[in-house]
């Protein structure tokens, strides 16, 4: 049951809650009065954070949690090991083929791994500031990663190595007329194959090493990853950011949300440099990018968002992150990183739970 408490008890948060016709969550308890911590530190706003912030927070480190766990790996293997991200050794081969792409590759894989820590950490202690419950999702690292060389072999949350990349966020960026928040479902599609089966982004033994076509299908594969994840967290941000009622949340939404757009917009610009290859073992066809040239919906240096529809067909055509809708939005993000295979292997257990914190934080509702 929702207990008031001088940090989620204001008046007009219960009946913003009680409209939800959403059953408490469980982190709202007995415990959170308990556990009350002064908000003096945090007192710049409002009346602090409702229910249903603390839900959309909740959510946030469940999905950083999980993106820190799958950008682990990628460091891991291709990243740089340091006293800031120290898991795993490095695959040499992995990593020379990342190089091809752009010298920097390992040390942004890296920067972004820690970023990723550094977003779940900064949420749940936050979370904990205000006596609310963090996130925990260690019971559910059951998943077992690679095994090539460079890997620390430590149990996973995520799967790399049967994923179903969705690349149309190029051509939904590029595009000047369509946008899903207004109905619009096709985009250009610069690598239609990843769509059609499962694919290793890492080396999954050391055997996806030793061809380099296959392993350099493996790299192209990563570096569509690493985009469709981040553009991810771009359109995640805003989304629940309309529903968010405590201005210092708003504030953490602001401020965390548009770096994943400096991620994705890196990824962008990267993955514009992928040498055409097709694998020998899977026919998984990676393009000649340069072919693009002069084609609006895939011209690879076209990095920037082309203006679109937002809003109203009829208001003028505007730059912009999309989709932002904010229905449903928790749910969708599930949906699409399922849709991608990140949680292949995973328990009934740790989807019920996913879910259940994206209903909580889809029911999350602005304070009037
Ligand atoms: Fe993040
Ligand atoms: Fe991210």
């Amino acid at each position: 049951m929702l207990r008031p408490t001088k940090q989620f008890g204001t008046s007009s948060t219960r009946r913003s809650f009680l409209r939800s016709g959403l059953a408490a969550p469980a982190v709202i308890g007995a415990s959170m009065a308990a556990n009350s911590i002064s908000t003096a530190a945090f007192a710049e706003d409002d009346d602090g954070p409702t229910v249903g912030d603390i839900s959309i927070l909740r959510f946030l480190a469940a999905l950083e949690i999980l993106e820190t766990d799958l950008w682990e790996q990628y460091n891991e293997l291709g990243g740089i090991r340091d006293p800031e991200e120290p898991s795993g050794s490095g695959n040499k081969p992995y990593i020379d083929l990342l190089a091809q792409i752009d010298g920097d590759m390992s040390q942004y894989i890296h920067d972004n791994t820690e970023d990723e820590f550094t977003h779940f950490n900064f949420i749940n202690e936050y979370l904990k500031s205000k006596g609310a419950k963090p996130v925990n999702l260690e019971r559910f690292r059951t998943l077992h990663g690679s095994i090539a060389q460079g890997s620390s072999g430590k149990k996973r949350l995520t799967n790399l190595m049967n994923l179903t990349v969705d690349a149309s966020w190029w051509g939904r960026y590029r595009s000047r007329e369509a946008n899903p928040d207004l109905g619009d479902t096709t985009f250009a599609n610069p690598v239609p194959g990843l769509l059609k089966g499962k694919f290793p982004a890492i080396p999954r033994t050391n055997d996806d090493t030793t061809d380099p076509k296959h392993l350099l299908a493996i790299v192209n594969t990563a570096a569509f990853h690493f985009g469709t994840i981040e553009q991810g967290g771009s359109s995640l941000y805003p989304s629940l950011a309309q529903r968010v009622s405590s201005v210092e949340v708003l504030r953490i939404l602001l401020s965390i949300g548009p770096t994943e757009t400096m991620h994705f917009q890196v990824w962008h610009d990267k993955v514009g440099n992928i040498t055409k290859v097709t694998d020998p073992f899977n026919g998984l066809t990676f393009p000649d990018m340069a072919s693009f040239q002069g084609n609006e919906d895939l011209q690879a240096n076209l990095i920037m968002p082309e203006p679109t529809h937002f809003l109203s067909r009829s208001l003028p055509v505007c730059s912009i992150i999309r989709p932002t809708a904010t229905r449903g939005a928790a749910a969708a993000a599930v949906r699409a990183l399922t849709d991608d295979g990140l949680f292949i292997g995973q328990s009934l257990d740790f989807f019920t739970e996913l879910h259940e914190l994206a209903a909580h934080a889809d029911a999350a509702q602005r304070r009037q």
